[in-house]
């Protein structure tokens, strides 16, 4: 074997922008970077679970103890911590755990893409997804809480919002009658999205009564042309974290073929969370219910969780979809990311994922009531019985 001297340069390829959320189970992942070590010599590198491998042209190569440690270097410390080395459960168990507490029991199917970890992760999902749907697309969107993505003329080749990226789909493949509903979102806002410019014409704008949403089932009325059967419902995160009960009220209108929500990732399956805001204020954290409170909204109407990035799910209409649904949440939920660790540390989220439901549900429910200033929370936190 050779030494590897010199500058270690990796290539721009390389997905780096991973980094930016934390993997619920970083024993499940691999962390793959690609270094070019002459004109000819590129090699592709692998960690998992610690161990370091390198390949060149698919063979795997013989590396002596230097070497390995001159290649850890390329990745960034994540990749060998304690938490990368071990899996935090062990097969049997968690088996055990999947059967009993995942939403569809037996039923589920394990899908394993449904995870997504990159960078413009939701966007893009949300495209491919639409472009398999069984019916034909029908050219509505409605969109709630604000739309996000660069401003000014900024990150023109940059997807951004899904419900953006979508209509821009539809308009490339010239769907009439394209519209958008955008509710609570700003003018200002949604004219200054770089990537909404050849939209400004599709999007009708309406107000949100923020008191509204501190209702258990919100009154919003939507402009008739909304109601009915549409392509995308998309919930970013709402006031009050109102957004299981937003989405209750929509599904009462609208018959979405797609649905991609914000939940609050840091309460795992299988707890069903929703915040309450009748009487006292929903801390900023708690931006909406989670993964599996959405579902329990969701399923009623025939709608199933697809792809989840961790703090978005993306959701779609069984009749639509050509592979079986339900699929298995809790292999989904491992595989993905966690975001927002602030007020929530991942530890903590990793524990009460792979720990005793019985005994991490008071720890999740005294954490989140030492969220709210009072110490006194209004939410509900609980499990579906099977
Ligand atoms: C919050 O959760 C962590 C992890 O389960 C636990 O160790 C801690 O005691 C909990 N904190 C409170 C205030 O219950």
């Amino acid at each position: 074997m050779w030494w590897f001297g010199g500058l270690l340069s990796v290539c721009a390829a390389n997905a780096l922008s991973e980094d930016y959320m934390a993997r619920i189970d970083p024993s499940l992942r691999s962390w793959l970077r690609s270094v070019r070590l002459s004109e000819d010599v590129l090699l592709q590198l692998e960690v998992h679970q610690g161990k370091l491998r390198a390949f060149q042209d698919h063979e795997q190569l013989a590396l002596e103890e230097e070497e390995v440690a001159q290649l850890r270097s390329v990745f960034p410390s994540d990749a060998f911590a304690p938490e990368a080395l071990l899996s935090p459960i062990g097969p049997e168990a968690w088996d055990a755990k999947r059967q009993q507490f995942g939403k569809h029991g037996l039923d589920a199917n394990i899908f394993p893409d449904c995870a997504v970890n990159n960078e413009n992760h939701l966007e893009r999902t949300t495209v491919a997804v639409f472009n398999q749907l069984k019916s034909s697309h029908l050219g509505v969107v409605v969109t709630v809480g604000g739309l996000y993505g660069h401003r000014h003329g900024e990150g023109e080749d940059v997807l951004d919002d899904p419900a953006i990226e979508l209509l821009l789909e539809m308009q490339r493949l010239r769907t009439p009658a394209l519209r958008a509903l955008c509710l609570g979102c700003e003018e200002e806002q949604v004219a200054s999205l770089t990537r909404a410019r050849s939209l400004q014409e599709v999007f009708r704008l309406e107000a949100l009564e923020e008191t509204s949403l501190r209702s258990a089932l919100p009154d919003i009325s939507l402009p008739k042309d909304f109601i009915g059967p549409i392509d995308l419902l998309r919930l970013d995160a709402l006031p009050h974290g109102s957004s299981c009960q937003v989405l209750r009220s929509l599904l009462l209108k609208v018959q979405p073929r797609l649905v991609a929500m914000f939940v609050f990732s840091q309460v795992p399956p299988p707890f069903e969370f929703i915040p309450h805001s009748q009487s006292v204020e929903t801390p900023p954290a708690l931006m909406a219910c989670s993964l599996s409170a959405a579902m329990q909204v969701l399923a009623p109407h025939n709608i199933f969780l697809i792809h989840l990035t961790g703090p978005y799910a993306l959701f779609v209409h069984r009749e639509e979809w050509h592979q079986a649904l339900p699929i298995d949440e809790m292999d989904c939920y491992r595989k993905s990311s966690a975001w927002g660790m602030q007020d929530i540390p991942i530890d903590f989220v990793r524990e009460w994922f792979f720990e005793d439901v019985d005994k991490v549900l008071p720890r999740i429910w005294s954490n989140i009531s030492s969220l709210y200033v009072s110490g006194q929370g209004m939410f509900t936190l609980g499990l579906q019985a099977m």
